[in-house]
């Protein structure tokens, strides 16, 4: 098939055992982190994907150096100097505005084109303006681009209306070299900030708290290059996990901090598969040998509640199940574009607001499908793989963007 489409032909079922790639929303974080100390960086286990390549083109036009060996990242910042990104990727990618911190925090100044809104929604920034107000970042609304700018980055006592896992960590970078303590109440605590305020820490931050609601931050003087492992990816784990169990397979997954994946594992016991947690091992393993159950309800929510990353995918399990449930997604305001896709293959969903009804019982059939974003390509691949006969996805560039090999060639 052309680069940007795949053909399945099912049913396949899942099975095996898989090395799960590092994690797309902790490594873009850390690799905005590099700006702010000049150094050689290396990351291990950092994800083959297209958001990292469009997050170095990011770090290129800011005078950085990078080169990727396989799973290993080699970052030179040595002369990072330019504060100002024209580059196509900041508009393309959410995650080039976690670049506006670390600018600030090291050079105290930052221009960027407004991160591209997409598909899931308008994706605001109000909350990162709010928070790196308090810090002494000041704002000017350019045309095409944001300007920010601090005389003096000083510490304060900020809240988060909502857990923003992105103004979280632009809090994080940009407390970091403030002066004085920053304490940020109402923080995010999914994993990918835990996994930053390690990296931070290992180039000399003063972190402490991240993963609960409260994160204490002691502005230092300068920081330093750092060496790091990118933690495993538990959306992409969770995707398929549920491609398992929606398949009527068999999956073990390895070198994944069972701790990440929130209230999944209770969830696939709930949809009827056999759980089995090696937390001491870092593995999760499901078999599925019984018809999909149904969930009667389930709101997606800030971590350690049910992602909305993996909304899409356990919509598309819940098509299979005998009876009714009910899904609410109360993150994003537009994250049901699947609906349409799954229904193309008989499922049976009604969508109104923020609620899909997913009637059950259907008997999944082949299509030509196209993906929108990224978790809802993901998801319309392990449905065609559940289908009866052949699919054909389009839009297999939004999947690139987050799942290394997802065909596995
Ligand atoms: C991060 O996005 C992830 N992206 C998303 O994953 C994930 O879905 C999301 O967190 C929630 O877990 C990366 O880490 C790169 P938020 P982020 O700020 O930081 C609203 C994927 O598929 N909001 O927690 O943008 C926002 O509109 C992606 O890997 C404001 O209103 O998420 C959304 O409705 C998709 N104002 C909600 O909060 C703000 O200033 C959650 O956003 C910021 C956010």
């Amino acid at each position: 098939m052309g680069e940007d489409r795949l053909e399945i032909v099912g049913p396949q079922r899942i099975c095996g055992e898989l090395l799960v790639q590092g994690s797309k929303n902790a490594a873009l974080p850390m690799l905005a982190a590099m700006l702010l100390a000049e150094g050689v960086y290396i990351l291990h286990h950092c994800p083959q994907i297209t958001d990292v390549d469009h997050m170095l083109e990011l770090l290129t036009d800011a005078g950085c150096r990078a080169h990727q060996e396989g799973h290993m990242l080699i970052v030179d910042t040595r002369g990072a100097d330019r504060c100002r990104l024209e580059g196509s990727g900041a508009g393309k990618m959410r995650a080039g505005v976690t670049l506006l911190g670390s600018m600030l925090g090291r050079m105290r100044e930052a221009e960027l084109p407004y991160p591209g809104g997409c598909t899931i929604g308008k994706r605001p920034i109000d909350l990162h303006i709010q928070a790196l107000g308090q810090l002494g970042v000041r704002f000017e609304h350019r045309e095409h681009s944001l300007y920010a700018y601090a005389d003096q980055l000083r510490g304060a006592d900020i809240t988060l209306d909502f857990p923003s896992v992105g103004a979280t960590e632009n809090v994080l970078l940009a407390a970091a070299l403030a002066e004085g303590r920053t304490l940020l109440h109402g923080a995010a605590q999914e994993p990918e900030i835990v996994a930053l305020s390690g990296f931070l820490r290992k180039m000399g931050a003063h972190i402490e708290g991240a993963g609960t609601p409260v994160i204490r931050v002691e502005g230092v003087e300068r920081l330093h290059a750092a060496e790091y492992i990118v933690p495993s990816d538990r959306i992409v784990a969770g995707t398929y996990l549920l491609g398992a169990v929606m398949t009527g397979g068999e999956l073990r997954l390895l070198h994944v901090p069972t701790a990440h994946l929130g209230i999944l594992p209770r969830i696939l016991t709930e949809l009827g598969a056999e759980v089995s947690l090696k937390e001491e091992r870092n593995e999760i393993a499901v078999k599925m040998e019984r018809k999909v159950r149904a969930i009667p309800y389930l709101a997606t929510a800030p971590f350690p509640d049910f992602p909305t990353d993996l909304q899409s995918a356990l919509m598309a399990a819940l098509s299979l199940a005998s009876g009714p449930s009910f899904l609410e997604e109360k993150i994003f305001e537009a994250r049901f574009q699947i609906v349409p896709e799954l229904r193309k293959m008989g499922a049976r969903i009604y969508e109104e607001d923020s609620l899909a009804v997913i009637e059950g019982d259907a008997r999944l059939h082949g299509a030509q499908v196209c993906a929108r974003e990224l978790r809802g390509g993901a998801a319309l691949i392990m449905a065609a793989l559940t289908a009866e006969g052949r699919s054909e996805i389009r839009g297999m560039d939004f999947v690139k963007r987050g799942y290394e090999d997802i065909q596995g060639d």
